[in-house]
């Protein structure tokens, strides 16, 4: 009779575990995500080709409200512009993200990468003669061109869910980067109606089709052209416009604790000295 009583109460227990694993989406695949340590700075090749998958895919549906263009070219941005001596001609060349060691920054305004990503993209703007809504080319002040007018319209176009802003997304969702890498990977084919299946998507069933196809954005550094790489890449693109001033923080956090230790040492002899040949 007991041992009955505690196989039900083991099998309700198991239960409980798969419905609660359903309704909350399967714990996300580990990844060695290079930001994660608390000396971990941001793999910017990754982020770059991020960007591009971002630019190229997901924002025909997502818009990113927190970023400007110039963003992407400021000081610790994936194309932050640095004049590097090459110290074998002695001339000074142009590095597209952190450079090694050294390098002067060029302000973003003089930035011809940024410039040339911002005037790729039309927006549309209200014409200052006519008072019309006119089409012209993007700014590197312009924030990230909005896919959809408002979130009725968004909404509208994707089976009634309303893609989210992606730009804080990764602080946003329990995982954050491994959860956006595992959901792009997730898809198992399952289709019902306009919604599909996706063990990582909390509820198991999600209005996005699955974005990411083999080869569809080509790569120009030879980074494999799979669905994985382009999940990691806007995974780690997404992490870093949540987070853009990390490396930064980081690196005070390491001078902060060498300070602190290095006023620990004083303390300790100056104490030795004030307390030089009394017995305590
Ligand atoms: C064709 C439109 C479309 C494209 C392209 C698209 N998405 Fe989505 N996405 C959606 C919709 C719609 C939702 C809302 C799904 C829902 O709530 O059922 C969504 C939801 C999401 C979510 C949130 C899931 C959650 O936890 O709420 C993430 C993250 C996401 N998309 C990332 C991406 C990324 C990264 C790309 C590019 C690789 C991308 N999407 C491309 C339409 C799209």
């Amino acid at each position: 009779m007991l041992r009955a009583i505690s196989a039900a109460a083991a099998l309700i227990v198991a239960g409980c575990g798969v419905a609660w694993a359903a309704v909350q989406g399967e714990h996300p695949e580990e990844y060695p995500f290079s930001f994660e340590s608390p000396v971990g700075s941001y793999d910017m090749a990754a982020v770059q080709r991020g960007f591009q998958v971002y630019q190229q895919v997901c924002s025909n549906c997502h818009s990113m409200d927190h970023l400007a263009y110039r963003h992407l070219g400021e000081e610790g941005g994936p194309f932050a512009l640095y004049m590097v001596r090459n110290h074998e001609t002695g001339a000074m060349e142009p590095h597209v993200g952190r450079p090694e060691h050294g390098g002067t920054f060029v302000e973003v305004t003089d930035n011809p990468y940024v410039r040339a990503i911002a005037s790729a993209v039309t927006i549309t703007d209200i014409d200052p003669n006519s008072g019309q809504p006119a089409d012209r080319p993007g700014r590197i002040s312009d924030h990230f061109r909005r896919p959809f007018p408002n979130a009725i319209a968004a909404a509208a176009s994707n089976g009634g869910a309303a893609p989210p802003d992606l730009s804080v997304i990764t602080s946003a969702r329990h995982g954050g980067a491994r959860y956006v890498r595992s959901l792009l990977m997730g898809y198992d084919g399952q289709v019902n109606g306009t919604l599909n299946h996706n063990p990582y998507f909390p509820g198991g069933w999600l209005a996005m089709a699955a974005p990411l196809q083999e080869g569809a954005v080509p790569y120009t550094d030879g980074s494999p052209t799979t669905v994985e790489q382009y999940a990691t890449d806007v995974a780690t693109f997404l992490q870093w416009s949540a987070d853009p001033h990390m490396e930064q923080r980081k690196r005070l956090g390491i001078v902060v604790l060498a300070f602190l230790m290095a006023l620990a040492g004083l303390f300790y002899l100056a104490y030795k000295q004030v307390w030089r040949g009394e017995s305590h």
